[in-house]
């Protein structure tokens, strides 16, 4: 496929996980004030993206998308001169069929108009939803609005939401995809983020650079996991090279809430590309290692229990890729503990929590070249 748009996973924040249907302009512009107030822009969430619900019931007389005229009266145009004057971007949601996933009109045959009107509006980000399809092929109905984005000449960041459904991470780059989601929605949950995690398990080869999968939007500071439980949905969704888009109310975010997502070491890991997004190395079964290279040749790791009390769960640096150095330092990107060690990646991890590092080689190589010099290529 062509490049995209994105050179990083999307960063940003969506109305539906929080807000569902009870969305409107005064809560788009106090998200995006909130963006800025709490540093969260500055720390890389840049879309504001709004889902499904924004829309009036019917097109107008020229067969145009309309914004629903009580909740967003001032249009959506001035929504997006009010993001971006604020640095941020807009988003927007649709589907792929005949209504969307609420019932207020779709996409399917009105792609080109949509389109346009979308660009003319200088949205930022279109989610492609499936609800309502007909029954027509998923390829063609997702390539008639990549094709309808593109002779826009806008950027416009393209997530099809195919729920995973028809494997959209075989077609979604080809119909100008960048993200694609991969399973069922995510709900405010233990079962329902373990779930979908197990889910994303041989993904990995599917995404690449500005190419991602998309296991659904963060619950982060939604009030249905324990804080333990939500710095382990981070911890992963950022090392699996997910869009991280909040899912909450920012205009009220805790303190601890911000704690998790305002982790510049864990978004570094999200928004580097090494080669490959996370993947699980090591199943224990109710312990797992999962871990995702670096560009700069470290490795990040996430030592994850399922389980109801502590477990120790141990990889070891061969085992993460980055074998045969004498020393390596380990960075705690939680607690931001520095320690060294010989190989062994080791922590005591609470109950349905992580222990999150990155790997780097510290030392001489065990086995040292006859000259004892070490080699450019193994820093
Ligand atoms: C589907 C999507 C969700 C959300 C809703 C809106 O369920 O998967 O992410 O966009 O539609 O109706």
């Amino acid at each position: 496929p062509p490049p995209g748009p994105l050179t990083a996973p999307p960063m940003g924040w969506n109305s539906w996980n929080r807000f569902g249907c009870n969305i409107d302009e005064n809560l788009i512009r106090s998200t995006a004030d909130a963006l800025v107030s709490t540093g969260l822009r500055d720390a890389g969430y840049r879309y504001v993206n709004i889902d499904d619900c924004w829309m009036a019931g019917t097109r107008d007389a020229q067969g145009r998308l309309q914004p629903h005229p009580t909740r967003f009266p001032g249009g959506i145009k001035a929504l997006a001169d009010y993001v971006h004057a604020r640095g941020l971007k807009l988003g927007i949601y649709e589907s792929a069929g005949t209504a969307t996933c609420q019932g207020l009109p779709g996409s399917l045959d009105h792609e080109t108009i949509d389109a346009q009107t979308f660009a003319a509006w200088e949205v930022d980000y279109l989610k492609y939803d499936n609800c309502n399809h007909q029954n027509r092929p998923d390829a063609d109905r997702y390539r008639a609005m990549g094709e309808a984005l593109r002779a826009t000449g806008r950027a416009i960041v393209y997530s099809i939401c195919n729920w995973g459904l028809a494997e959209p991470w075989l077609f979604a780059p080809t119909v100008g995809g960048v993200v694609w989601r991969t399973t069922d929605d995510i709900n405010d949950s233990w079962a329902s983020m373990a779930s979908i995690l197990d889910q994303q398990a041989g993904l990995e080869p599917f995404a690449r650079k500005g190419f991602y999968n998309d296991p659904d939007m963060l619950e982060v500071g939604n009030g249905g996991m324990t804080q333990a439980e939500y710095t382990t949905h981070f911890s992963l969704w950022a090392l699996l090279s997910s869009p991280l888009l909040l899912g909450n109310d920012l205009r009220s975010v805790s303190a601890s809430t911000l704690s998790i997502v305002k982790n510049a070491d864990v978004i570094a890991v999200n928004q580097d590309w090494g080669g490959s997004q996370g993947r699980r190395v090591a199943d224990f079964g109710e312990t797992e290692v999962w871990a995702k290279p670096m560009s700069d040749g470290s490795v990040a790791v996430v030592l994850l229990n399922r389980t109801g009390a502590a477990a120790t769960v141990a990889t070891t640096a061969a085992a993460l890729g980055i074998g045969g150095s004498s020393q390596y330092t380990l960075k705690d990107l939680w607690s931001k503990a520095t320690t060294t060690s010989t190989g062994s990646v080791s922590a005591t991890v609470p109950s349905h929590g992580v222990a999150m590092y990155r790997v780097t080689r510290a030392g001489t190589l065990a086995a040292a070249p006859a000259s004892g010099t070490l080699q450019v290529s193994d820093l």
